[in-house]
């Protein structure tokens, strides 16, 4: 999830983050009112009525669309930032989950674009009922649960939506580091979670690939070429003293051993805050967690084939030709700036969102 800059909307949406109270139409599909709501709006004691209507459904039962029909809504209005802004990582996770298990990322506005193009694609495996997007700030929770209603959840309190996005700062180490503790909350809920980064492409369904029983799954973020058949086992450290496996992509089951790693790296994160000096993410701080929590935990390395890093897939076409049918998951990293994995993308065939929109449950954005 390396990335960059702000898209134009920024302060239409900063404009919602300080007051999200505020009746602002968010998209530009929005149109007016209802005048049957306007009318009972004006009404002191209706508008009243409506208010606690709205508090005590939305918070038993947000993902009940209580209005009817949203596409003649009111775009992000007051019902809907009522009605989500309660909605709690429980409620969530049991309303979204199939067969005891989510699929997850963690994105802010900046982000929505990539979401949408990860969410085609996830559709194409019949896997999109499953996906929870954790909202990072308010502005993500409305739209996608406008749209896709139940499908984004906030944990406060949101992080500095202003410093969040930029690759390699303090916000950005911050915005990361929440991504274990929402991990560890849904395992003790007692699901199965698959965490994905947003710049990521499913071309074949990643679930038959978690074979065994292990705990933690995870995939390798080197770009040197491996046999087919490497092993599954933590590969050795590399030249830091610790291996470069991916934060991008995990699965997590609900086990002590997971809930350990999870446990471990919160500490690393803590135990080695961001610097000026080293710039770090979450990544090396989760690869310290595996080596400590060796033998209290049962890992697992995926086959780089079916998920090679970006370094690898983007790069070596030789490579790409050699495994081809292999792969399942691509990541768009080892390249920085939301332009130029758009452009990679493009170049790949993997921007779906350009063409196949109509296949996100979001639609359009
Ligand atoms: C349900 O999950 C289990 C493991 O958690 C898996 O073995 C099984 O194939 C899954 N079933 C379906 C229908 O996805
Ligand atoms: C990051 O988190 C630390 C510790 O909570 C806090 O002191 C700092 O201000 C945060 N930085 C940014 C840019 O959000
Ligand atoms: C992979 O295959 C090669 C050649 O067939 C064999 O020598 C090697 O031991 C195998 N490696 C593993 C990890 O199974
Ligand atoms: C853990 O890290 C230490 C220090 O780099 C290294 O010596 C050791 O081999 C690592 N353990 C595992 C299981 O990777
Ligand atoms: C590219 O892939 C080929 C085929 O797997 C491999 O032999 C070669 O070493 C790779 N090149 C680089 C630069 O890693």
């Amino acid at each position: 999830m390396s990335s960059s800059s702000f898209l134009h909307q920024r302060q239409q949406f900063q404009q919602i983050l300080s007051n999200p109270f505020r009746i602002t139409p968010l998209t530009s599909t929005s149109t007016t009112i209802k005048p049957s709501l306007i009318s009972l709006l004006f009404s002191r004691s209706g508008f009243l009525i409506l208010l606690l209507l709205i508090i005590i459904l939305g918070v038993f039962f947000p993902w009940i669309n209580f209005f009817g029909n949203s596409s003649s809504s009111s775009s992000l209005s007051l019902k809907n930032q009522l009605k989500w802004k309660e909605y709690s990582l429980a409620q969530a996770v049991s309303f979204v989950a199939k067969n005891q298990t989510v699929i997850v990322c963690a994105v802010s506005q900046p982000y929505l674009p990539f979401l949408n193009n990860w969410l085609i694609s996830i559709s194409r495996q019949k896997h999109q009922d499953q996906v929870l997007v954790i909202a990072e700030d308010y502005a993500t929770l409305y739209t996608v649960n406008q749209k896709w209603p139940g499908h984004a959840v906030l944990v406060p309190p949101a992080p500095d939506a202003q410093t969040a996005h930029k690759f390699g700062s303090e916000g950005f180490f911050n915005f990361t580091s929440r991504r274990p503790r929402h991990l560890l909350h849904i395992l003790e809920l007692g699901y199965n979670v698959m965490y994905n980064d947003v710049d990521m492409v499913w071309l074949a369904d990643p679930f038959p690939y978690l074979k065994g029983q292990h705990d933690v799954y995870f995939t390798d973020d080197m770009t040197a070429v491996k046999p087919l058949n490497h092993s599954s086992e933590l590969p050795p450290p590399g030249k830091k003293g610790r291996t470069y496996i991916c934060s991008c992509m995990i699965f997590l089951r609900p086990t002590n051993g997971a809930k350990q790693v999870m446990k471990t790296w919160i500490e690393e994160l803590k135990g080695q805050p961001w610097t000026k000096k080293k710039k770090s993410n979450d990544q090396p701080a989760f690869n310290w967690a595996l080596n400590k929590t060796v033998g209290q935990a049962e890992l697992y390395l995926l086959p780089q084939a079916a998920f090679p890093s970006g370094g690898l897939y983007f790069k070596n076409e030789t490579w790409v030709q050699e495994t081809k049918g292999l792969h399942v998951i691509i990541h768009n990293n080892y390249i920085t700036g939301f332009d130029k994995k758009i452009k990679r993308f493009r170049d790949f065939g993997l921007w779906l969102v350009d063409d196949h929109a109509s296949e996100s449950p979001l639609g359009k954005l």
